[in-house]
C-alpha cells in the first residue's frame, strides 16, 4: 500500500547540481547537470562551481519535479546534502532547500553525502527491486574517499578502514595526469585499460597493517617508472598507453580487494556493496562481482548513474530519516568536512 511520502533530494556538494524525486522509496526522477567549466583547469574550481550551482539549481529542481509528474505542493520533505563537500557549493543546495521548504511549509532533512553513496543501493525503480540486507560491507571509493564501511542500519555505520593518504580516485587521476590524460583521468584509464595488458608493468603495493588503505606509494612508483623509461625512450608513454593504464588499474584493484577480503573475513558479512565515483570503473565492478561469486557472497554494484554525485541517493537517505522524523532546523549550516 502506498503512503505517498514524496521526497525531493538536492545534491550540490561538488560540481554536479542534481535533484531527484522519490515516492515511497521508488525513484520517479533524477536530473543531473554536470559542470564542464572546470575541464580547462584540470580540476574543480570552487568559486566557479558555486556560481554554476546558482545558475543550475532552479531549472534542475523544476526538471526533476516535471519528470516525476509531481507538483511541489505534494512534497512531504526536502532532503539536501549538508556535507562533506565544497562549502560554497553546499551553501547553494542548503539555502535553496531552506527557502523552498519555508515557502511550501514542509520539513527539511539534512543528509551526509557519504551516507547517500552507501544507501544508493536502496534506490528502487520498481517495488520488487532487490536491496541489501543489514549488515553489509561497503567499499566506498571516490575522488576524496577510500573506506571500508560496515553498515548495520541506515543510520548506523562504522568505518573499518580508510585511506591514510590519497584516495583511489586520486590515484587514478594523478597517474592519468602524468600520462597526459585530461581530468578526471579515472574514466580515461578505464577505457584504455580495456585494450591493455594488466601484467606488463609492476607497481608498488602498500604494506600497512589493519584495514587502512594507502595509494601514495603506488603513485610515486608509477611516476618513477615513467620518468626512468622516458630517459631512454621519449615515446614510452605513447607506445605503452594501454598497458600502463591496464597495469595501473589492476594494481589499484588488487590493493582494494586485499583489504576488502580481510574485512569480509573479520566481519563475516554475507553481502558486499560498492559506491562512489570509482565504483563506475569496469575493472573494479568485474573484480567485485568475481570475488563475491568465488566466496558465495551477494554483490551490490550500483547503476552507473548512482556511482557519481546524484540526488537520488540524497532523496533515499532523506526518505529513511523522514520515516524516523529526523528533521533539520533552519539554523543548521553545511559542513565542509564530516565523517560517515
Ligand atoms: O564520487 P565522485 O564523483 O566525486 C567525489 O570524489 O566526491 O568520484 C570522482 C572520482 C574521480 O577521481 C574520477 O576519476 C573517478 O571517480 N572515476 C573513475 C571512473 N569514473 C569516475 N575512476 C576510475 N574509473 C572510472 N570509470
Amino acid at each position: 500500500m502506498s503512503d505517498n511520502i514524496t521526497i525531493l533530494g538536492i545534491e550540490s556538494s561538488c560540481d554536479d547540481t542534481s535533484a531527484a524525486v522519490i515516492r515511497d522509496g521508488i525513484l520517479l526522477s533524477n536530473v543531473i547537470a554536470s559542470q564542464s567549466v572546470h575541464e580547462e583547469y584540470g580540476g574543480v574550481v570552487p568559486e566557479l562551481a558555486s556560481r554554476a550551482h546558482q545558475q543550475n539549481i532552479v531549472p534542475v529542481v523544476k526538471a526533476a519535479l516535471d519528470r516525476a509528474g509531481v507538483d511541489k505542493h505534494e512534497l512531504s520533505a526536502i532532503a539536501f546534502t549538508r556535507g562533506p563537500g565544497l562549502l560554497g557549493s553546499l551553501l547553494v543546495g542548503t539555502s535553496f532547500a531552506k527557502g523552498l521548504s519555508l515557502g511550501l511549509r514542509c520539513p527539511i532533512v539534512d543528509v551526509n553525502h557519504l551516507h547517500g553513496h552507501v544507501l544508493s543501493h536502496f534506490i528502487r525503480r520498481k517495488a520488487d527491486d532487490a536491496v541489501p540486507e543489514y549488515p553489509f560491507l561497503t567499499l566506498l571509493i571516490s575522488g576524496g574517499n577510500s573506506q571500508l564501511v560496515l553498515v548495520k542500519n541506515y543510520n548506523d555505520m562504522t568505518i573499518l578502514g580508510a585511506t591514510i593518504d590519497d584516495a583511489a580516485g586520486e590515484a587514478f587521476d594523478k597517474c592519468a595526469k602524468v600520462m597526459g590524460l585530461p581530468y578526471p583521468g579515472g574514466p580515461h584509464i578505464d577505457r584504455l585499460a580495456q585494450e591493455g595488458d594488466p601484467k606488463k608493468f609492476k607497481f608498488a603495493k602498500p604494506h600497512i597493517p589493519n584495514l587502512d588503505y594507502s595509494f601514495s606509494g603506488l603513485k610515486t612508483s608509477f611516476l618513477y617508472t615513467l620518468r626512468d623509461a622516458l630517459k631512454t625512450d621519449p615515446e614510452f608513454i605513447e607506445k605503452n598507453r594501454a598497458d600502463l593504464a591496464a597495469s595501473l588499474q589492476r594494481t589499484i584493484i588488487d590493493i582494494l580487494l586485499d583489504k576488502l577480503d580481510k574485512a569480509v573475513k573479520q566481519t563475516g558479512v554475507k553481502t558486499v556493496a560498492i559506491g562512489g565515483g570509482v565504483s563506475a570503473n569496469s575493472g573494479v565492478r568485474q573484480a567485485i562481482a568475481d570475488y563475491c561469486d568465488r566466496h558465495g557472497l551477494r554483490a551490490f554494484i550500483p547503476e552507473r548513474a548512482f556511482t557519481t554525485d546524484n540526488a537520488a541517493m540524497v532523496a533515499i537517505a532523506g526518505y529513511f530519516k523522514y520515516l524516523d522524523k529526523q528533521f533539520c532546523g533552519y539554523d543548521e549550516v553545511p559542513f565542509a568536512r564530516v565523517q560517515i
